[in-house]
């Protein structure tokens, strides 16, 4: 049978999806079933005085206000730092409703609860709450709260930089961005009596599951988490929000059904955002393009609960060969939600701002870009001072160039036109992480010819289901169609969150694993089941092949079709585990695994009507092997489309009268659409990264919007001569 892994496998799930039948968590309806809105903060610093819910509770339908004092206890999580199936992470570390200081507009501060999602939202507007308020601190200066932290040190920076012949020294700023996911937050909460179910849109049903069980004070087996289809996430659903534990506090109180969707406004509020973040790059070089010095000092913004750093550095010590380096972090505290993971979370703004740095170096030295990169090609990740297990950015540098029309170039500011629009070209180089987290999955062939493959992870829209198939028909030389995937169940076997682009690099050895038991224990079902020819065989005298069970010195077609020696065992199934370990936070790697890639931007610039336009992307990825080149090219086009927004668009804005996000909406947080993206072309070098797994396949979720903004910019800056530092590019900018 032809392999099915390496082609463009269609999503498994796609007919489901288009026709509408995919039970996202808010289409979960029950009998009884209750709605809660919350009422949220108007102010983003002070203290609750009041709270009156006399005019809410005798409105219509309406079943309950809960707020701090009838909500019942709520704990909070002990969070820790697996990465396992054991991993308890909240995005907000206290719980709701915990006390009645304000840390951030759209707070929740109570809960009105109604038989109908508009009798909900009535009895929210009705509650009257009295506040103390304080004066918020929401700008954007970022002077740090918290002081400067040593993130990575090799040689002497400071002196480096003091004494390289050519400098460059300058500030880049990344706004804040709300993920926006189309999908909103939401919990469905349904109790029993003494167990809950929570249908959940979360990128982590495991976690879910344990930091619920804790601030809902039972035992984990008391708690199952589903997510079967999420639209989306981007990190803002990797842990827990705090409207699930509302939810569930008010299934509990009321023993009837609670559901809870989190409206686009309180999407800005209350479930993360990327934080705000400064950066200053110092790169000092030599005269002909070698980098002798790298400092790069970041401070974001953070919650007045949470320490939320992003990571600005995580790319910048291995990415270039450089003996001097200086990395260090920073936090201010302001009163906003608390900053989470968003795409690429800490590459993506460091990327932003080194990549945009080595286009100003490259220009002070008179170097091609591309060029400057070459040239400062490391040997081994210096950082963590081990060899890479895979890098391969010089080829997608190179394919990049070619397919681009790179050569082509010429690098004078506004020097190319076509049909009388200003052309600039610009380029940037990329990275993101690979790595596994812990997975375990189970393999059952069945009675009916068929297979089904299970794992407590999700699909969060990337095309996980899609992979787990191609995996298990690989390894069990089956069609696609007879694979079953179930993902999305805390009560499956444990699998990993779906973040940090790893769950397909995690599935590979695990579902291969469990592919490969289930096929022995059929050998040795063939060597007793009543009826077989192979009975009395040995099991090591005998092979699975294409689904069928036959002597290794004999042809597949002589052998016996697994479902027939089921049937006649009168069994349903056998089954195998597998599982694999995380590599994801080890603390001494022999080997630096990173996914690499590159970008070639084509602007258009109009100066006459100062229109700016992306006409043209060309994106490299070095990604390992590509399972499925049509998933894959999906997630580089998206995460693409993404940095569009970022770099032209997307940017929170706060009041700083309330601290209240005033763009809270799709009309007023821009972020790119179809008419913003030109037709995107995506490359794949595909070098297999054998350590990783087996099948040297890497993750591919993040790394297209890694270098995005850069490449954008630094194209701006080619066709008009202005360098803009700050996100997002805006046409003023340029006039
Ligand atoms: Mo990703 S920011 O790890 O969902």
């Amino acid at each position: 049978m032809a392999s099915v892994l390496g082609i463009g496998q269609p999503r498994v799930d796609g007919p489901l999806k288009v026709s509408g039948r995919a039970t996202y968590t808010s289409d979960h309806h029950f009998p009884g079933m209750l709605y809660g809105v919350p009422v949220c903060s108007t102010i983003a610093h002070g203290e609750i005085q009041a709270i009156d819910t006399r005019t809410a509770e005798k409105m219509p339908g309406v079943r309950a206000i809960f707020h701090r004092a009838n909500i019942g206890k709520l704990f909070r999580a002990a969070t820790n730092q697996s990465f396992g199936a054991d991993m308890v992470r909240v995005d907000e570390k206290r719980a709701p409703l915990e006390d009645d200081t304000i840390r951030y507009y759209g707070q929740y501060v109570a809960l009105a609860v109604a038989g109908t999602f508009e009798q909900a939202v009535a009895a929210a507007d009705a509650v009257k709450v009295e506040y103390r308020e304080g004066k918020p601190n929401v700008d954007d200066q970022l002077a740090p709260d918290i002081k400067e932290k040593v993130e990575s040190q090799r040689g002497d920076a400071a002196k480096a930089f003091t004494a390289a012949e050519i400098q460059v020294d300058e500030t880049y700023d990344l706004p804040p961005e709300t993920h926006n996911p189309i999908e909103l937050h939401a919990s469905v909460a349904v109790w029993d009596g003494s167990s809950f179910t929570l249908y959940e849109t979360t990128q982590g049903v495991m976690n879910h599951r344990n930091a619920l069980a804790e601030m809902l004070g039972v035992p984990r087996e008391s708690v199952r988490v589903i997510s079967k289809f999420l639209g989306s996430g981007f990190g803002g659903k990797l842990w827990p929000w705090t409207q699930s534990a509302l939810a569930a506090a008010a299934a509990r109180q009321l023993g009837k059904p609670v559901k809870v969707v989190v409206s686009r406004q309180m999407m800005f509020q209350s479930v993360g955002h990327r934080p705000r973040v400064r950066q200053r790059i110092r790169l000092g070089a030599t005269r002909d393009g070698k980098l002798t010095s790298l400092a790069q000092d970041y401070v974001n913004h953070t919650s007045i609960l949470d320490d939320y750093k992003e990571n600005c550095g995580e790319a910048t010590p291995y990415m270039y060969s450089v003996p001097n380096l200086k990395i260090t972090s920073a936090l201010a505290r302001r009163h906003v939600g608390s900053p989470t993971a968003m795409r690429g979370p800490g590459a993506v703004p460091g990327l932003w701002a080194t990549e945009s740095a080595m286009d100003e170096l490259a220009l002070k030295l008179g170097m091609d870009p591309v060029q400057l990169r070459l040239a400062n090609e490391p040997q081994i990740d210096e950082g963590l001072k081990i060899p890479f297990s895979s890098r391969h950015l010089k080829e997608c540098l190179a394919t990049g160039a070619e397919k681009f029309g790179w050569s082509r170039r010429d690098p004078r500011v506004g020097s190319m036109k076509r049909d009388g629009l200003t052309l600039g070209w610009g380029m940037a180089a990329c990275s993101w992480i690979a790595g596994r987290f812990a997975c375990t999955a189970n393999v059952e062939l069945r009675d009916d010819g068929t297979a089904r493959v299970s794992s407590a992870t999700q699909d969060i829209g990337t095309g996980t289901y899609t992979i787990l198939a191609q995996l298990a028909a690989e390894k069990l030389g089956l069609a696609i169609g007879k694979v079953e995937v179930v993902l999305g169940d805390s009560q499956l076997t444990p699998g990993p969150l779906s973040g940090g682009s790893m769950v397909t690099a995690a599935a590979v050895p695990a579902v291969l694993e469990a592919a490969s038991k289930a096929t022995k224990a059929l050998l040795e079902l063939a060597t007793r089941a009543p009826g077989s020819k192979l009975a009395g065989r040995k099991a090591s005298e005998l092979q699975y092949t294409g689904g069928r069970v036959h002597a290794k010195d004999e042809p597949a077609a002589s052998g016996i079709a697994y479902a027939e020696l089921l049937r006649a065992g009168n069994l349903r199934m056998v089954s195998g585990h597998g599982s694999s370990p995380g590599t994801a936070g080890s603390a001494k790697p022999k080997l630096s695994s990173h996914s690499f890639g590159a970008h070639f931007v084509e602007v258009t610039w109009q100066p006459e009507i100062a229109r700016l336009r992306v006409s043209r992307v060309v994106t490299v990825i070095d990604a390992g092997r590509i399972l499925n080149p049509l998933a894959g090219r999906n997630q580089i086009e998206g995460a693409v489309v993404m940095g569009i927004g970022m770099s032209l668009f997307e940017e929170t804005s706060y009041d700083p009268r309330n601290g209240a996000p005033i763009n809270s909406n799709l009309a007023d947080y821009i972020v790119a659409a179809n008419a913003d993206v030109p037709a995107l072309e995506v490359h794949f070098v595909e070098f297999p990264d054998l350590h990783l797994n087996e099948l040297g396949a890497r993750g591919i979720g993040e790394i297209g919007l890694a270098g995005t903004a850069a490449a954008i910019a630094n194209a701006v800056h080619h066709a008009t001569g202005v360098r803009v530092r700050a996100l997002p590019i805006r046409i003023e900018d340029l006039l």
